[in-house]
């Protein structure tokens, strides 16, 4: 269960920026390219309902530049569905999404939503893709995704985050005691546990040391991170924090 924990890059907000200005830089295929040998283990990628983040021409752009595993974020929509099934993402995680939020404010709520997402966590895996619910860290949330049939679950760390910034680690703790119980939770159902949502160099080493976790994916801090110092060493530095995270635990 400690393996290397693995790493998925986010690059929806190298497209936000290219979309300020409309044109083509910067590529976030171009991101996806570099991604790999910088450490990171799969890409993310949200298509939104409004195409804030990437757009439909992006998905094969960044499947041709990269031989990483994609994870497609989608909303649980007719349309999102239609388009995941054609395209067949290594995986699929179903995300709320409302227009108005600046990103994903909260988890999914599989157990209220249960007769939308079926037919859609049908589809996606029918299609082949490793379907995954991205639900708050909740015992609730976490059964309903077993009765579901996802083998994955992304336990939002929002709120953690949001904790950690307020008041540091001391803040936090509750909010992480709740994210072990639910990644422990997950395990004992069958669930593979990712991570992931504001994570940072500050606050990702008590995640990433839960080692029920399989997979953490960041994005909006590396991107801005690579404004500073790059995308690869941005990455590089954030790899080598879990794998320190992960031999600290395991020591
Ligand atoms: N996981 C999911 C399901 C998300 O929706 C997001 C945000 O798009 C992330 C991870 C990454 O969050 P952040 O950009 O804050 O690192």
């Amino acid at each position: 269960m400690s393996d290397r924990l693995r790493l998925g890059l986010n690059i929806d907000h190298v497209a936000t920026i290219r979309n300020a200005r409309g044109g083509a830089h910067p590529d976030p295929a171009r991101a996806a390219a570099m991604a790999a040998e910088a450490g990171a283990d799969g890409l993310t990628i949200h298509l939104r309902e409004d195409r804030r983040h990437i757009r439909d021409g992006d998905l094969d752009a960044i499947r041709l530049a990269s031989t990483l595993p994609i994870n497609l974020e989608m909303a649980a929509t007719e349309e999102m569905c239609a388009i995941a099934t054609a395209f067949k993402p290594h995986a699929a995680c179903i995300v709320p999404e409302k227009r108005e939020e600046r990103t994903t404010e909260g988890g999914l709520d599989v157990a209220g939503q249960h007769n939308q997402i079926a037919p859609i966590v049908r589809a996606l895996a029918e299609a082949g893709s490793r379907v995954s619910l991205f639900i708050e860290p909740d015992p609730v949330q976490i059964a309903v995704s077993e009765v579901l049939g996802a083998p994955v679950v992304e336990l939002h760390t929002g709120k953690y985050a949001e904790l950690w910034l307020e008041g540091g680690q001391v803040a936090a703790a509750d909010e992480l005691e709740n994210i072990k119980i639910a990644a422990r939770e997950a395990r004992s159902r069958g669930l593979e546990p990712h991570a992931g949502h504001g994570l940072t160099f500050d606050n990702v080493k008590p995640i990433a040391a839960i080692a029920e976790i399989a997979e953490l994916n960041i994005g909006h801090f590396l991107i801005g991170e690579a404004i500073f110092t790059g995308l690869p060493a941005a990455i590089q530095h954030m790899r080598s924090l879990m794998d320190e995270a992960r031999q600290e635990q395991a020591a």
